[in-house]
């Protein structure tokens, strides 16, 4: 291992080092860098080092990717804390029961996809007057077919 001490005296790694340890490649953890969910520093040699603890923080992520939450809405949760710091138990219960119900809302929501696509299942018709899937909430629609809202703005030049 060629783990470097920081000023601070924490264990820092390469970025290669935190790809193995954390099972994501090299390339995921610069796209959660360009994303702001994890931070690294600059050696003398301008390479990235990162402190042992973006491990939980990778830990994290990958959970609650698995579970479906956006990554920006992760990203959101993790920028409560300093970057970098050390995620307690109580920390991650705080994240994982805001996380729970942005989970069941949007159960709630594909079971109601689910239970429209049951109507369209054989049927085809992709209609817009008539699909729940096609063109759902279409309260515009309602006025009449075409850019209602192009249509309007032109009607008033
Ligand atoms: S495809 Fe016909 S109702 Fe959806």
């Amino acid at each position: 291992m060629t783990a470097e001490k920081t000023i601070d005296g924490m264990r820092s790694l390469t970025i290669g080092e935190v790809a193995k340890r954390s099972g994501v490649t090299v390339s995921t953890l610069h796209f959660y860098e360009s994303k702001g969910l994890i931070a690294s520093t600059r050696n003398a040699g301008n390479q990235r080092r990162f402190p042992a603890l973006v491990l939980r923080s990778i830990a994290i992520i990958k959970v609650a990717q698995r579970t479906g939450i956006p990554l920006a809405e992760i990203k959101n949760a993790l920028g409560r804390y300093p970057p970098n710091s050390k995620l307690t138990a109580a920390q991650w219960r705080e994240m994982s029961s805001a996380w729970r119900e942005s989970l069941n809302l949007r159960i709630r929501t594909l079971e109601a996809l689910r239970d429209s696509l049951d109507n369209c299942i054989g049927c085809g018709c992709l209609s817009l007057n008539d699909c729940p899937l096609r063109n759902p909430d279409d309260t515009l629609g309602l006025d009449g077919p075409g850019p209602r809202i192009l249509e309007a703005r032109r009607g008033q030049r």
